[in-house]
């Protein structure tokens, strides 16, 4: 679409001459004769003053109309200025009003709560607008580096007749009279692709009914998943790490103003870009909380969110722990052939507090065993045939993670809570707006 008008940023790459802007009233001052207008728009922020001896009158009487979020367009001659908050300001020519604002209902300084039930106004802010920056590029980049590394995506039916990650985070549907749940995962639907097309990803919605009201869950997430054919345990964890290191990497590229606005000490992004992720074993995890954090936790247990968060904030990095006891995993990981009471899952805990951003697995290849222990779980392995039937025809070994996209983003921008990793977050607490 060709028009007169330009970005600001290109405006003030531009630093000089006539420039065409439309955007929001991000703040206005003034006086009789004199108004202040600073002009947002999707790139940046722009000082714009309107003089009264200097325009003709509908463009005053519309400046002086020009409150809070109220959109405009201006014409005006763009000069370097120090003062100005983002060093131009833009001597107004003529200014138009196109869309009013009267009594925006968003001050500073105003709650959580408040500014979550204007979340439909607060996506304006450069908080949010940031985020959602940096959310736009960790999509891209989630797709770049699968597409990049030989993967095809592809695509999971919502609806599900089966459970995978266990029956008390399930969203029941009525489906024309019978109950379906909300994919909490891929994974079952993933499988039987690896057959077809080998090394598969998506990024699609998952489900879970989380009564944990906490700053990591949300009930509906965008969950980044792949499932590769012909995989050891090792290559699961070592695409997890690289994925993870290619989207940190696009971050720090395109985003060092975001990152600025969000006040995020880039250091530890550096880190786990370039520097390889610890690894260790669930018993190795056990040893070091024991002996260097005073934290018993009986073998068997699993890493509660206060063991995760000791470990993740002595170490300052990522850490993958592998190898968890069979009992707190879910069905279909492989268990260890040296020792059957623990399984080749493993869980990527991310630095500074932020929990576990990937989950993941080597699959379980033998049919017996993956009956057993959906049997194990009340569940009847009948309904599970699609899946099984993959173990009978030409099983191979593989695996596949899953990750939670607004972990990942939690973390990236250093956020109080995953609800502003997203834009209409969804909670125990929360459907609206
Ligand atoms: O560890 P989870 O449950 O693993 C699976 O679903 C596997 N089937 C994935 C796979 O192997 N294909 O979930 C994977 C990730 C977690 O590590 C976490 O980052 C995220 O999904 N996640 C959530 N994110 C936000 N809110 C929630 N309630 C989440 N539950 C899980
Ligand atoms: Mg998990």
């Amino acid at each position: 679409m060709k028009t007169e008008f330009i970005a600001i940023k290109d405006a003030m790459r531009q630093g000089a001459g006539t420039v065409h802007l439309r955007g929001w009233c991000y703040r206005a001052r003034g006086s009789n004769a004199l108004r202040f207008i600073v002009l947002r728009d999707a790139t940046d922020i722009i000082q714009c003053v309107v003089e009264k001896a200097l325009v003709d009158e509908s463009s005053w009487t519309d400046a002086q109309k020009t409150d809070i979020e109220a959109s405009i367009e201006v014409v005006g001659e763009i000069a370097e200025d120090k003062r100005a908050p983002t060093g131009f300001e833009v001597k107004v020519k003529s200014l138009k009003l196109v869309g009013e604002s009267v009594g925006w209902p968003i001050q500073k300084d105003q709650s959580t709560e408040l500014l979550a039930d204007m979340k439909h106004l607060w996506l304006r802010s450069r908080y949010t607008t940031a985020i959602l920056k940096i959310r736009s590029t960790v999509f891209g980049a989630i797709h770049e580096y699968f597409r990049g590394a030989g993967f095809y995506e592809y695509q999971s039916p919502i609806f599900q007749a089966t459970q995978a990650e266990g029956g008390s985070t399930l969203f029941s549907v009525n489906y024309f009279g019978n109950p379906v749940y909300l994919a909490q995962t891929w994974q079952l639907y993933a499988e039987p692709a690896i057959f077809s097309l080998e090394k598969i990803y998506t990024i699609a919605p998952s489900f879970r009914a989380e009564k944990s009201k906490t700053s990591r869950h949300l009930t509906e997430y965008w969950h980044a998943e792949m499932e590769v054919a012909w995989a050891t345990f090792k290559d699961i964890q070592d695409y997890g790490e690289a994925l993870i290191k290619f989207v940190v990497k696009r971050v720090l590229e395109l985003h060092q103003e975001e990152l600025k606005i969000l006040e995020r000490d880039t250091k530890i992004l550096e880190k786990v870009a370039h520097e390889p992720f610890i690894r260790m074993t669930y018993d190795e995890a056990l040893q070091e909380l024991k002996e260097k954090h005073e934290t018993d936790l009986e073998w068997g247990e699993d890493l509660r969110t206060i063991e995760e968060d000791i470990l993740s904030k002595a170490h300052g990095h990522f850490t993958i722990v592998t190898n968890y006891p069979k009992k707190v995993k879910a069905f279909y990981m492989k268990e260890d052939e040296k020792n059957p009471e623990v399984v080749h899952g493993c869980d990527f805990i991310a630095p500074e507090g932020y929990g576990e951003i990937i989950g993941g697995s080597e699959r379980e290849s033998d049919l017996e065993k993956i009956k057993e222990r959906l049997i194990a779980q009340d569940e009847d392995p009948e309904r599970y045939t699609f899946y099984l039937d993959t173990r009978k025809y030409g099983s191979v070994p593989h695996g596949g993670f899953g990750m939670g996209v607004e972990r990942l983003i939690s973390w990236i921008c250093h956020l109080e809570t995953i609800k502003d990793a997203i834009p209409f977050p969804r909670t125990m607490l929360r459907v609206t707006p």
